[in-house]
């Protein structure tokens, strides 16, 4: 009887949870489902406390003329029928800013943010619920949630100098980020095979820079060069409309400027930036060159370049100059600056740099190069913006108030919070999303193994901090290296539904968190991506190694 009883109760707890849980992803803090539901229709109309949720309620209105053929009246007041969208007053600043309420019933959805960016996510919430189907009376159940996120920094990278993603993409990319929750958009801007940003005192950074003359086929080394000009940048104008478009969403653009390492575009723009500016530009090894070999060139292969900015006052007034164009665009208080994979060789045999090692009391080319980077932290800060560096930027002595982004696994981040620095997480081993997400990918990659199930099992608290330390970590991010991504479909492709992983990482609690339900909640989340024509890897039990 006794067992009967275990059972017949364990029966019951079950059916609970079950009752319990919605299918939305990353799963809140506390959801409970209710009795009851509320049906949305063109009759339905939003009751917005006031013109500051204009950016809510705007993106709720177009996502419902999008994906279901109507949108709704704004109206002051209501007494049924209405989507309440509102922000709690406080005295002094909440706890937690990002978080919200969402409550359903038979007469209302009501929703109510600590700050204007938490009632954005319960709007994200909601519409997690709507239905998959297109169709003018939308069903949802009755619910309770309370819900905030476990990390502030919730981030992804994308990469547009290996390959150019138009403003279309980007705009479409930052909808997929709001959609998920995620508020940081880390836009790599230059690198070796393009300078992808408009500097109106640097007209050749775009003229010269933004184009390269072919680029390798296949993988590394390559096959051959396909020997097309490849060629894109973003116009100031585009870049402020997309840094306001983001803002709409509640996400923060961080701009990356690489330096001093990665440098090889700006260097064919201006090729005083290098300590040897009359030495032509040295391809990839093993790789095949198309066009014009003299003098610099954007390179139009992937790695490690030699050929990286001279520290000289040459170069530090070019990105004091380049740096106020951007800071002036960008209104994120960080700067990214790169700082990784920055070969000394160059440093090595230039007697100016030999020189420069000597009379500043520097230790080696490491040295040099935290020389560097502090020169530029301390121009970033006398601005009244912080630095992000990748985790390189440890070597030979870390910049006085750097944020480290740790890249080569987790061990960088773990030495900047014990050194009381902030660390945003994104260790290649669980976050970099060009790597393939199943054991017989067809497509060119470019390496390595990263299965869904690995980005969700990400826990961005390292067990070597202490409860001292682990406050320094903010966050995590995602990665999108485009080396072989070069169109939006494969970027999509690349992306999801690993992003989806990475926002219950950087969102939900971690006794929240589950692999198997999260399985069942990413199969209902495929119909979604059905629905918002988004490209995806389908399958879900990809081995974890
Ligand atoms: C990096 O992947 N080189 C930051």
């Amino acid at each position: 009887m006794q067992r009967f009883l275990t059972i017949f109760l364990s029966c019951i707890l079950l059916q609970t949870r079950a009752q319990t849980s919605v299918s939305v992803i990353p799963a809140p803090v506390k959801a409970e489902i209710k009795t009851g539901s509320f049906t949305i229709t063109s009759q339905t109309v939003i009751v917005a406390d006031s013109n500051e949720e204009n950016a809510t309620v705007n993106f709720l209105n177009a996502y419902l003329q999008k994906y279901y053929g109507f949108s709704l009246r704004t109206v002051k007041q209501a007494a049924t029928n209405f989507i309440s969208i509102g922000t709690r007053t406080f005295i002094k600043a909440p706890d937690r800013p990002e978080r919200y309420t969402l409550v359903i019933s038979n007469k209302a959805v009501q929703i109510k943010g600590d700050s204007h960016g938490g009632s954005f996510y319960g709007l994200q919430t909601l519409l997690q619920l709507l239905p998959v189907q297109k169709s003018g009376s939308l069903k949802i159940p009755a619910v309770a949630i309370e819900d905030y996120p476990r990390f502030g920094y919730r981030g992804a990278m994308l990469d547009v100098s290996r390959h150019f993603f138009d403003v279309d993409f980007i705009k479409k990319y930052l909808d997929l980020l709001a959609l998920h929750k995620i508020n940081t958009f880390h836009w790599h801007l230059t690198d070796d095979q393009g300078w992808r940003i408009e500097i109106k005192k640097y007209p050749r950074l775009t003229e010269v820079g933004s184009c390269r003359n072919g680029t390798i086929t296949g993988r590394f080394p390559g096959k051959g060069n396909d020997g097309d000009k490849y060629c894109g940048y973003y116009t100031q104008d585009q870049i402020r409309e997309i840094v306001q478009y983001a803002a709409n969403r509640f996400i923060t653009v961080i701009p990356e400027i690489e330096l001093p390492g990665h440098s090889s575009a700006a260097i064919a723009a201006y090729p005083q930036l290098s300590c040897f500016p009359d030495e032509p530009t040295k391809p990839a090894k093993r790789t095949i060159w198309h066009g014009d070999s003299t003098g610099k060139n954007v390179q139009q292969a992937w790695g490690v370049f030699e050929d990286v900015y001279c520290p000289g006052e040459y170069t530090f007034n070019f990105l004091q100059d380049v740096l106020d164009e951007v800071i002036a665009l960008f209104p994120s208080k960080y700067i990214h600056i790169g700082g990784d994979e920055c070969p000394k060789e160059a440093w090595k045999r230039s007697a100016f740099c030999q020189n420069l090692i000597k009379e500043k009391n520097l230790k080696d080319e490491h040295g040099l190069q935290s020389y560097f980077v502090q020169r530029i932290e301390k121009y970033l800060n006398s601005k009244g913006k912080a630095m992000i560096g990748w985790d390189e930027i440890l070597e030979g002595g870390l910049a006085p108030n750097a944020t480290v982004m740790s890249w080569r696994g987790e061990k960088g981040g773990i030495e900047a919070a014990k050194q009381k620095h902030d660390v945003i997480m994104t260790p290649n081993s669980y976050l970099y999303l060009d790597h393939s997400q199943c054991k017989n990918e067809d497509s060119v990659v470019i390496g390595g193994y990263l299965p869904l199930q690995k980005v969700y099992s990400f826990n961005p608290v390292p067990n070597e901090l202490n409860a001292h330390e682990y406050h320094y970590i903010l966050g995590a991010q995602a990665n999108l290296w485009t080396e072989y991504i070069t169109n939006p479909a494969k970027a999509e492709y690349m992306l999801f539904p690993r992003l989806t992983a990475l926002s219950e990482v950087c969102w939900s609690p971690v006794q929240n968190k589950n692999w198997e339900g999260f399985k069942k909640r990413i199969a209902k989340q495929f119909k979604r991506y059905d629905l918002w024509g988004v490209h995806y890897y389908p399958k879900l039990d990809e081995p974890l190694k």
